[in-house]
């Protein structure tokens, strides 16, 4: 039974086999982990506590407490985000919402901290860095040069400093982890360390992507994921490795290829 709850990659693996959602799958092998655990006996089950704790973690990936927006500015563009998410136009479906955007402006926000960026800026250029790929799809491929545009526009509307405009625009210009561009200032920075660690804290999507997606099998899938995570965080900076090692070696120390 220990083997089930330590093999990670085997729980993704058999739950999208299934075809199920990524919510479902979540729920899916929670009560798999559950089950085995209950098999383990009381004396095993004190030696592989911490074992057992990661498996959960890591397999309903982890959780972020939500940003509670005070602005009416943050407030409306979160809403027309949100939406832009759940409309049916939106080919990645409202998980990006849920699973990305969402727990992802809480990031940013704490990043700025570490960074000493204009938080309002970062959380800013997170609702919107990639909402041109979600409202149409014929952007995704360059969906940082189409949402630096968006922004701009919904921005400029709505009567944001034209200083902090331009912070946000370029921001959402260089967050791609996949073009590597040098950041020029805090907020880019921040907007990209965030983008990095919201993939290293929801590997369920990760897995869904590589499973159900892709098609891909048991090891090509997770030697897939695990690449996209080491890409993720080689781009990172410093401090914000400094900041979240233990979160992305325990993800990383799930995997067996
Ligand atoms: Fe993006
Ligand atoms: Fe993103």
């Amino acid at each position: 039974m220990l083997i089930n709850i330590v093999d990670i990659p085997s729980l993704f693996y058999d739950s999208y086999q299934q075809h199920l959602t990524i919510d479902a799958g979540k729920t899916w092998r929670q009560s798999a982990l559950e089950l085995y655990w209950a098999h383990v006996s009381p004396i095993s089950q004190i030696q592989f506590m911490d074992r057992f704790n990661r498996s959960q973690r890591v397999s309903r990936g982890f959780e972020r407490e939500r940003y509670s927006f005070e602005t009416d500015l943050e407030r409306s563009l979160a809403d027309l985000v949100e939406k832009a998410c759940a409309s049916e136009k939106n080919v990645h479906g409202y998980g990006i919402w849920e699973n990305h955007i969402a727990p992802m402006v809480g990031i940013a926000n704490e990043l700025a901290l570490v960074h000493r960026a204009d938080a309002e800026v970062v959380r800013i250029a997170t609702l919107l860095h990639d909402l041109a790929g979600i409202e149409d799809y014929t952007k995704a491929k360059e969906h940082h040069i189409h949402g630096a545009e968006r922004a701009r526009q919904l921005l400029g509307e709505a009567g944001y400093p034209a200083r902090k405009i331009d912070l946000v625009v370029q921001s959402i210009l260089h967050h791609r982890a996949s073009i590597i561009m040098p950041k020029e200032t805090a907020e880019e920075q921040c907007l990209a360390d965030a983008d990095a660690l919201a993939h290293i804290g929801d590997v369920p999507s990760l897995f869904y992507v590589a499973y159900e997606n892709k098609g891909l099998g048991f090891e090509d899938g997770q030697c897939w994921v695990r690449r996209k995570l080491t890409r993720d965080w080689q781009k990172m900076s410093e401090l914000a490795k400094v900041r979240y090692s233990d979160q992305y070696n325990e993800v990383m120390n799930s995997f067996t290829c």
